[in-house]
């Protein structure tokens, strides 16, 4: 018996192997998130972000998020980490988004980025892997968007994925395994899953490998467009990576083979044949739908009518009871006292009407009833 039982470093080692988490960030030190997020300078008229909890919170400090502060802006900042790939892994993209000032429309999401992203540059045409999150605009748009980058082109989820449009603090999650399931939860609960192949009606890379024939496609290409850089799996960790996140991580250089007379870089089917080929040369490993292979940065690039948003709770993990376990330790600990703080303002708020209503009365005016009907917006559908 003695001889078959395991060590307990043994244990702890496997336990802390369990999980990789390769971003989490609940801006916890004050005003130094600033070293770690960057604000894009690609347009002057970029909206701002400041750290804070909002008018009602469940706890005024560990609820602090980035806030959208002006109306009518698109905004961009994102933040670096360690580059990663997550090929034949699980990837958990989580973060907590509350719009408490009514949103009527804007965006509530996030995307996540190849770690060539330049950062200061951030905008609307810079390309990403993932974008998902909340989405509303007017009564038509109230969606939770799950897009997803493969083959050169942005493919959104076919089977709409509604959103919540309270004013209280939601938490959404985003769950891809390597077989090509996947799981949205909002608030932890799961509330679509299934197959990404299906639900995104996109051909995966195995499945035309298998029908493909390369020999069949033409050959005929340019060096120069052979060197153009691509999207790289080969990233290595610099040796000097101190597990900071300071914003100014050079990007990965891109590597490839040398050139060869007759390659085929562009053209229909370039990125099948480029990954058949950097993979058969062993070069590149062979990517597939809901697999990025040098995942770096991740952002908020969006536009608000009315501004007050606050993102807060990121993580980007491979490991999904982690991501619960995180979940429950930040969102889970102060959903209901937000919801008690909005509670016991609504009822000062509802008082302080009827004052006024009674002291109109006392003065002989009449009216003033919607003045606190219009209050209980954060309950209610908007
Ligand atoms: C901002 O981004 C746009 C789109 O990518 C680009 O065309 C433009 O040159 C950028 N502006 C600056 C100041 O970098
Ligand atoms: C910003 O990025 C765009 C492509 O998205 C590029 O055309 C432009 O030259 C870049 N600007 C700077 C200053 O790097």
């Amino acid at each position: 018996m003695a001889a078959s039982r395991v060590p307990l470093w043994a244990v702890c080692v496997l336990r802390v192997a369990l999980a990789t988490v390769y971003f989490q960030e609940e801006f916890l030190d004050g005003e130094r998130w600033r070293n770690r997020w960057v604000q894009s300078t690609n347009d002057s008229k970029f909206g701002h972000f400041r750290l804070s909890s909002g008018t009602f919170y469940g706890h005024k400090e560990k609820d602090k998020g980035l806030q959208t502060t002006q109306n009518g802006r698109f905004y961009a900042i994102s933040a670096r980490f360690q580059p990663f790939s997550n090929k034949g892994k699980t990837l958990v993209l989580q973060y907590t988004v509350k719009h408490e000032q009514k949103m009527d429309c804007g965006g509530g999401y996030v995307k996540v980025f190849p770690a060539d992203l330049d950062q200061r540059n951030l905008s609307g045409k810079s390309p990403y892997y993932i974008m998902f999150g909340p989405d509303i605009c007017g009564f038509d748009v109230k969606k939770v968007h799950v897009i997803l980058y493969f083959k050169h082109q942005y493919h959104s989820n076919k089977k709409p994925i509604r959103c919540k449009v309270d004013g209280f603090t939601h938490q959404y999650t985003l769950i891809l395994r390597p077989d090509l399931t996947y799981v949205v939860k909002i608030d932890g609960q799961a509330i679509e899953a299934g197959s990404v192949e299906y639900d995104w009606q996109v051909t995966s890379l195995k499945t035309e490998q298998a029908s493909a024939k390369p020999q069949d496609r033409a050959r005929a290409g340019k060096a120069k467009d052979w060197e153009k850089p691509f999207l790289d799996a080969s990233a290595r960790k610099p040796s000097d990576w101190t597990g900071e996140l300071p914003g100014d991580w050079p990007a990965p250089m891109p590597q490839k083979p040398p050139y060869q007379d007759g390659l085929q870089p562009e053209g229909i089917g370039r990125d099948v044949w480029l990954h058949e080929t950097l993979g058969s040369a062993g070069y590149l490993p062979t990517f597939d739908l809901s697999e990025f292979e040098n995942i770096g940065a991740i952002g908020l690039e969006l536009w608000q009518v009315r501004s007050g948003t606050i993102f807060d709770n990121f993580l980007i993990t491979d490991d999904e009871e982690y991501a619960e376990s995180f979940g429950k330790a930040t969102w889970g600990q102060t959903k209901d006292p937000e919801r008690e703080m909005d509670a016991v303002q609504a009822k000062e708020d509802i008082r302080k009407a009827q004052e006024e209503d009674e002291e109109e009365l006392m003065a002989g005016r009449l009216g003033g009833h919607e003045s606190y009907l219009n209050r209980f917006h954060k309950r209610d559908e908007l």
